[in-house]
């Protein structure tokens, strides 16, 4: 029998505030294996992989790499012993080429390669992954899937024994995340250890051969993935809950009624970072208790599209109508005050403080009109929130940074679904969440728009939330939109043939 290429053994990981991020957790990684970490919201996830990459030390417990013990004492020194992660943000410096950007990560670890070799290299790496990207490309002109296939491509440049992916595909589209993962099967097969982080469990069972559940803060199962069934991962994860997950259209008791329009988009153009056109004469209307869903692949206009709505992107041409009043480049202040709530791209980076509280992020929505903050009703809705969306730890003075990725994301879609009263514009509701958060999520939504008539507009990389929560679905694809379709009576192939056309 191998043995283990990287084994942890009772690892606990404590947080000033009382929380047990990691209670007594032991797990081995195998050489020639793709080993997923699954779990709920806040289980631990990223902080068992961020000890394993040296940004936490453990307060307790062992770390063998090749049979032997080691302490990893910072990220520098995972890399010297053969362990990289990629997160979910690209780690990357802009102003410089893919090909300088890799020889500065080598550099920063000791190792000294020509750029030639750094080139052929990288090539290689593109070409087999199936991407092209120019090595003297500078950063700033990369999309998503480019940078974070730079950020493998510095992975295996630095030699990993052991790749940890922390959420690190989940945001690409689907066709681009394939590609990595046939890669992946590649990579693995050299003797390598891969340690995915994923949502999307049904891609983990498809892709690793061994599966661990954390549930707060504990293993509560270890599966080889002949043995394991989505239904049995889903139960270790949620208990209960898994019932409650489903991409079923919500039907009865949401009967639509639509009202009057709300939001009325007239041939709108808008550029893109580089003066493209990004959104291209786009006409639509949005009517009271009504759900537009936009499905397309990333890039095609989808982001550019919401925050030109949203007035944080200008309008070439064009007209935006909200509740009858042209609000074209009227900007984000007056738009948001008409009761429009915004879930944008990156809300981690885009949508909250993370140097503040809960309830300070809150705040800096609710009190918009306000000279005094009246901290007591922002208190007030803040732990209703916590409540509803189970946001853990359930404290509203806790500093955002401290929340894991998919708490921060509760944070932001708990509070636009309750600012918005008119109107809410989202682009991925459901990012980061774990399914039965996402479920929860897309009911809330659902709800929203029949229960208190608001308008809503969502662009979703994820087809099947598209078609679960639409009442009519459109097409974006390069700036254009196609549509309306019935997510009903379409087949789905049409929708995806005009997705990749
Ligand atoms: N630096 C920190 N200080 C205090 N608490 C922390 C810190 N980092 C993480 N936590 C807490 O540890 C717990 C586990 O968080 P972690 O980020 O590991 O979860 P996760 O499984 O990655 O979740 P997600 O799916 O949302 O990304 C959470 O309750 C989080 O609030
Ligand atoms: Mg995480």
């Amino acid at each position: 029998m191998t043995s283990p290429l990287l084994s942890i053994t009772g690892i606990n990981k404590s947080f000033p505030g009382g929380v047990i991020a990691l209670d007594d957790v032991s797990m081995e990684f195998y050489p020639g294996e793709v080993t997923a970490i699954l779990g709920e919201n806040g289980a631990g996830k990223s902080t068992l992989v961020k000890i394993l990459y040296g940004i936490y030390s453990p307060d307790k417990g062992d770390i063998f790499f090749q049979g032997k013990r080691i302490v990893i004492g910072s990220p520098i020194d995972a890399i010297k012993k053969g362990i990289v992660m990629v997160s979910q943000i690209p780690q990357l410096i802009d102003r410089l080429t893919v090909a300088e950007n890799l020889s500065l990560s080598l550099t920063s670890v000791g190792l000294f390669e020509s750029m030639k070799n750094v080139r052929r290299v990288f090539k290689e790496i593109s070409d087999k992954i199936g991407i092209k990207i120019n090595p003297d490309a500078k950063v700033w002109s990369l999309n998503y899937t480019q940078k974070q296939l730079v950020e493998i491509a510095r992975a295996v440049l630095l030699d990993a024994k052991v790749l940890i992916l922390d959420e690190a595909l989940t945001y690409l589209p689907v066709e681009e995340r394939r590609k990595f993962y046939v890669y992946l099967q590649r990579f693995k097969e050299e003797g390598r250890s891969i340690v995915l982080i994923t949502h999307k469990i049904p891609e983990a069972l498809e892709i690793s051969d061994r599966i661990y559940i954390l549930r707060r803060g504990k293993v509560v199962g270890s599966l080889v993935r002949e043995n394991a069934t989505l239904e049995q991962i889903r139960e270790l994860m949620f208990g209960e809950a898994a019932k409650l997950i489903t991409y079923e259209r919500f039907s009865n008791p949401y009967e639509i009624q639509v009202g009057e329009p709300i939001i009325q988009v007239e041939n709108l153009v808008v550029e893109g970072e580089y003066g493209e056109i990004a959104v291209n004469k786009v006409s639509f209307k949005a009517r009271a208790g009504e759900i537009i869903g936009i499905a397309g692949i990333v890039g095609n206009g989808q982001r550019e599209l919401l925050e030109a709505l949203v007035g944080l992107r200008r309008i070439r041409s064009g007209r935006v109508i909200i509740d009858g009043v042209d609000v074209s480049n009227k900007g984000v202040g007056v738009i948001r005050e008409k009761g429009v709530g915004f879930i944008p791209d990156q809300p981690l980076r885009y949508a909250v403080s993370a140097e503040n509280t809960i309830v300070e992020n809150i705040a800096a929505l609710f009190s918009r009109q306000q000279v005094v903050i009246n901290w007591s009703s922002m208190i007030e809705i803040t732990n209703k929130l916590i409540k509803e969306y189970s946001i853990y730890p359930p404290n509203p003075n806790i500093h955002v940074k401290l929340l894991s990725g998919g708490n921060i994301m509760k944070v932001v879609v708990s509070r636009e679904l309750e600012y918005a009263t008119r109107a809410l514009l989202a682009y991925n509701p459901t990012r980061g969440l774990d399914e039965a958060t996402a479920t929860f999520v897309r009911k809330k939504i659902k709800e929203k728009a029949v229960g208190d008539k608001v308008s809503i507009v969502f662009a979703s990389e994820d087809l099947d939330e598209v078609l679960q929560l639409s009442d009519a679905v459109f097409v974006m694809n390069r700036g254009v939109l196609y549509g309306p379709f019935d997510p009903v009576s379409t087949p789905r192939s049409k929708i995806e043939e005009l997705m990749v056309m």
